[in-house]
């Protein structure tokens, strides 16, 4: 038994499809996230059919009206959609048809699929960069507030994991910050080169319908309408922007995560990460877990995913439009979800983690964390050059390594055994706060230095 043919474009059907056809070729299971973007971009045609005549005044407000009670039966729940009207688009249509009748058959006059899924997609993408910007802009605020609390404290600077040279935790904060700012501007980017409305270019070569696409373009918030109807329908560089723009956004909130999950161990303990953002284990019940953490650091690849999942389907495509590139929304709907997931949870758990002061600066001059500083003062003040002060100052830490101590314990004879002419005011440099203090170079880690940089973001984002 064959069921009867498509009755949006079984014309020249003998046949209905097979239930396998039917069942790979749908896209109404996720499309339907589509149906507002849709609807609007059908009302923006109707009323550009009616103001260039193309169809009738009455039609085109029979039409933009019964949108509307369809849009309000899919936001309530109330919309039955069907498989085998395929997608979001011929299952609103349809029905349109049963809601306003005739004039219905009017509105895919001088459009096609092609363009509308374009413009459809385009539409929720542009959202999702919209979203992508308020979370990253709250949780950079967040950062700030972190930085400003800790401008002055100290902590480990690490290179490799180990300690390295002291800095402050608002130096650290606002490392992240530079890193998000970046993301907030390639999202801005992405909206600006995508906000072209492929509307009106129809299945491909544009149309013999005497249309406005300014019109249309207007009407959506588009800032024109695409210039080639080929690439308008066939590109989706716009989603790999926000994929790819999305995907560093979420290798920096991993490493953050991951700072995140090492400090609030019991072996570092820099972070007491709130009760709202962590959860107990089930067997041991000293436990607080760092799960939003691991879990944004691991959504990290359903994201990169997504950004080599559309590249992939886009790569072999030859122009214009083809089936594979129905295939680009289920990548984009997830990768999108998970970042905003993540860059909410993530700003939570800045908001509320309190930083343990003692801790970090009781670790921040262990690890000889002070050496640079001990041999830049043999530089400055013996007047050695720099790579000799390197040397004595390496036998001064594997002096200091040998007594099991760090670098300000070894008394001033023990200093002068490896190099007579040190002095007791090399012990002023040695403590970590006049090491951050020292370290003045624009973007250096002086609290001074923190500061005006906190200064000038919250300048940019006034
Ligand atoms: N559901 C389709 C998609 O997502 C809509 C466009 C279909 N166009 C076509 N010529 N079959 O890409």
């Amino acid at each position: 038994m064959t069921k009867t043919s498509n009755a949006m474009w079984g014309g020249r059907f003998a046949a209905g499809p097979d239930a396998i056809m039917e069942a790979i070729n749908a896209s109404i299971g996720f499309d339907k996230r589509l149906a507002a973007q849709d609807i609007a971009g059908s009302r923006a045609h109707a009323a550009m059919l009616a103001a260039t005549g193309i169809v009738s005044d009455s039609d085109a407000e029979a039409m933009r009206e019964g949108l509307l009670t369809v849009l309000s039966e899919i936001e309530e729940g109330r919309f039955e959609f069907s498989t085998a009207l395929e997608d979001i688009h011929m299952n609103v249509e349809a029905r349109l048809k049963e809601v306003i009748g005739e004039p219905a058959g009017r509105l895919h006059t001088g459009r096609s699929r092609n363009d509308q899924v374009a413009t459809d997609f385009k539409l929720w993408v542009r959202d999702q960069l919209d979203a992508a910007e308020a979370g990253l802009v709250a949780l950079i605020q967040a950062l700030l507030a972190q930085a400003e609390t800790g401008a002055d404290w100290v902590m480990p600077g690490f290179t490799h994991l180990q300690t390295a040279q002291p800095v402050t935790w608002g130096h650290h904060m606002m490392a992240y910050v530079e890193m998000f700012g970046r993301d907030l501007s390639r999202v801005r980017d992405a909206r600006a080169r995508m906000n072209e409305c492929p509307l009106g270019a129809a299945a491909l070569a544009g149309t013999s319908f005497p249309i406005d696409r300014e019109m249309t373009a207007q009407a959506l918030g588009f800032d024109r309408p695409a210039a080639n109807s080929l690439d308008a329908v066939s590109d989706r560089d716009f989603a790999l922007e926000f994929l790819s723009a999305a995907s560093i956004c979420a290798m920096h909130l991993s490493r953050f995560a991951e700072e995140l999950v090492i400090w609030s161990s019991a072996q570092f303990r820099f972070v007491v990460l709130s009760d709202r953002f962590s959860t107990g284990s089930s067997i041991m019940p000293q436990k607080k877990n760092p799960d939003a953490a691991e879990l944004i650091r691991a959504k990290v690849g359903r994201i990169f995913g997504a950004n080599v999942g559309l590249m992939t389907v886009m790569k072999g495509l030859p122009l214009a439009y083809s089936k594979d590139m129905q295939e680009d929304k289920e990548q984009v709907f997830d990768a999108a979800d998970n970042l905003m997931l993540a860059l909410a949870a993530m700003e939570g758990m800045v908001r509320d983690m309190a930083p343990q002061r003692e801790a970090l600066e009781g670790a921040a001059g262990a690890g000889f964390s002070t050496a640079t500083d001990l041999a830049d003062w043999l530089v400055r003040v013996l007047g050695m050059p720099f790579r000799e002060a390197h040397h004595v100052t390496g036998a001064l830490v594997a002096k200091a390594e040998a007594k099991g101590c760090d670098l300000p314990e070894l008394s001033l004879a023990e200093m002068q055994e490896v190099h007579g002419e040190i002095t007791q005011a090399v012990y002023d440099v040695l403590g970590v706060h006049n090491s951050v203090a020292s370290r003045m170079s624009y973007g250096g880690t002086a609290p001074a230095q923190v500061r005006a940089q906190i200064a000038r973001w919250k300048e940019v984002l006034a």
